[in-house]
């Protein structure tokens, strides 16, 4: 196996299918899973998948995880995105290097989207390409795990 994979999804993401489809798909959460967990044993990369829609339990989750387990993080912190200074700060406490991932493109959008917390803090990002910003976001960790 080239390494371990930790992927968050945050806040709403579990709510994607019903929510805003005309923005963010029709396809659930669910599927993108298992298109990310068809992938990652094609690649082989070993991933562990995680929901959250708290702040709180996400930072949990990429401290424990890059302790013990994780090599590469693929995030989308959904709103968290534009407003996390604490989500930044546990990235850049546990140095684990980070991909940013979002199914529409921020830049588009309302400006209040516009900023990124976790940019500054990513070695990337991806945005814009819908359910396939994971994928993208997959790939671009595996070009990390075979330079390391
Ligand atoms: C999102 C974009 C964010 O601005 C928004 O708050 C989300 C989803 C995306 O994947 O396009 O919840 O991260």
């Amino acid at each position: 196996m080239l390494g371990n994979v930790l992927v968050i999804h945050g806040p709403n993401l579990n709510l994607l299918g019903k929510r805003e489809p005309e923005i963010y798909g029709k396809f659930t959460l669910e599927e993108i899973n298992k298109e990310i967990r068809n992938f990652a044993k094609k690649e082989k990369i070993n991933v562990k998948i995680f929901q959250a829609n708290s702040e709180g339990e996400i930072i949990d989750i990429i401290q424990r995880e890059s302790e013990k387990w994780a090599d590469v993080l693929v995030i989308n912190p959904a709103a968290y995105t534009h407003t996390s200074l604490a989500i930044r700060e546990a990235i850049s406490s546990v140095k684990i290097p980070t991909i940013e991932v979002h199914i529409s493109n921020i830049y588009k959008r309302e400006e209040f989207r516009h900023h990124s917390f976790i940019s500054p803090v990513s070695e990337g990002g991806i945005y814009g390409f819908g359910k396939k910003s994971y994928i993208l976001g997959l790939q671009a960790a595996i070009y990390i795990l075979k330079k390391r």
